[in-house]
């Protein structure tokens, strides 16, 4: 066992010498090989700390693709880009999965939920970073998201502020086509504002509840208020 890993490695590494780079980045382009810049290390002990109820495959997948954009807001938030890569796609849903099936056994994200594979790099208008998003929607409408979402989201009202000045901005800057529905133009301003407009964050259980819809209340505390 040893020494055919030791085989191998030679091998990889002879095979990385002789490729030329042209024919190196064809093959990063099918998607094979790039691994998933995505954490979902901060989701997986959200949604282990929290009482999941069993869910119908429409609600599972609506839940599933909130908490994927929490993800996404939590990348936005370290690396800039609402975004993975196309060549990651595949292991994002890969690795996706891998905690899904923690909860639901066997269940096929992109099959039952009939999102394409390619969906999970793409999004509004073919904005990818911080700087694109900015850069389409005014200093005015921002300094207002921030005022109205810079503050504990965990109450109704407060909560509702929000979510208003960002429909807002939506609907005066983010006019142009989504590709897929993972993370279209409707969601962008919510990914958005819990990376930057809120200062506690994506992974805030009030954050959590008011931008992304979902609840991840600690299970000892009172579980009768749940709900998705
Ligand atoms: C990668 O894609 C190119 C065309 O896009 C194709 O010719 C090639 O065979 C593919 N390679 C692999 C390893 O899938
Ligand atoms: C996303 O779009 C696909 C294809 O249009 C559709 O089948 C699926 O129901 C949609 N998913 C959600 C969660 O809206
Ligand atoms: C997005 O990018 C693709 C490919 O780069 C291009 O074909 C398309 O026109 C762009 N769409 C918009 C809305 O800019
Ligand atoms: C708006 O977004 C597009 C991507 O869709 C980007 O190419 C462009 O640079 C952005 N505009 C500004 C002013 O940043
Ligand atoms: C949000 O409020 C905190 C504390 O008042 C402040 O430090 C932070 O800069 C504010 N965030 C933004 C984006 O203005």
């Amino acid at each position: 066992m040893h020494s055919y890993t030791h085989l191998l490695f030679f091998f990889i590494s002879l095979q990385s010498l002789v490729i030329p780079s042209l024919s190196a980045r064809s093959l990063l382009q099918n998607g094979t090989v790039s691994s998933c810049p995505l954490n979902f290390d901060a989701l997986r002990k959200l949604v282990q700390g929290s009482r999941r109820p069993s869910l119908d495959t429409t609600t599972e997948c609506q839940y599933i693709r909130q908490c994927l954009r929490l993800v996404q807001s939590e990348y936005l938030r370290l690396t800039g880009s609402f975004l993975p890569p196309l060549d990651s796609a595949e292991s994002c849903w890969d690795s996706y999965e891998t905690l899904v099936h923690e909860f639901v056994p066997n269940f096929d994200i992109r099959r039952s939920c009939g999102f394409q594979t390619s969906w999970i790099s793409q999004g509004c208008m073919n904005i990818t970073t911080r700087a694109e998003f900015e850069g389409n929607v005014t200093r005015a409408s921002l300094n207002d998201v921030v005022s109205a979402c810079n503050q504990s989201l965990l109450n109704g009202s407060p909560c509702a502020t929000c979510t208003t000045s960002l429909s807002r901005l939506r609907a005066s800057y983010l006019t142009g086509p989504s590709v897929g529905n993972v993370s279209d133009c409707t969601a962008y301003p919510f990914i958005y504002a819990a990376a930057f407009a809120n200062q506690l964050g994506p992974t805030d259980e009030g954050t959590a509840k008011c931008l992304f819809s979902l609840d991840f209340t600690s299970s000892n505390s009172k579980t009768n208020r749940k709900r998705l």
